[in-house]
């Protein structure tokens, strides 16, 4: 059993400051501020987002490693967090472009950013806090 390769999950977390709208352009404005509330508000409003990557996959015999936390943090930085980082979600980032500013939508659209440039592992979660008592999790499916 000792030549078993374990599989093990690594995490980075990291945060940005976004604002952001619900609004779906096929209702009318009435329809939107009875269905998304104050989360339709037309001045937008911000939120702390929270996010945890985590890949897996089995240790580098040479380095011990699954994927370089460090090579991660890059990553999720260059891809995700300058692009949404004091942003407008609705009006300022390409991957959210014609699609409602939702945390649902943005975190398969976040998996979407990272996926191809996960090395030495395979994507397996991101879940991202709204708030300290909301998040959405996404497994890739
Ligand atoms: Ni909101």
């Amino acid at each position: 059993m000792e030549n078993k390769k374990k599989l093990v999950y690594i995490t980075r977390k990291e945060h940005f400051n976004a604002a952001h709208r619900l609004y779906n352009p096929k209702w009318s404005d009435e329809e939107n501020e009875s269905f998304f509330g104050k989360c339709a508000n037309k001045h937008f409003h911000g939120h702390n987002f929270d996010l945890y990557v985590t890949v897996k996959g089995i240790a580098d015999e040479n380095t011990g490693m699954v994927m370089d936390l460090k090579k991660l943090k890059v990553v999720i930085q260059h891809f995700v967090i300058d692009k949404l980082d004091h942003m407008n979600i609705n009006e300022d980032v390409d991957f959210m472009k014609g699609k409602l500013a939702s945390i649902e939508n943005l975190v398969v659209e976040i998996w979407a950013q990272l996926e191809p440039h996960i090395e030495n592992g395979k994507l397996h979660a991101v879940k991202l806090y709204e708030t300290e008592k909301q998040f959405v999790e996404y497994f890739g499916e």
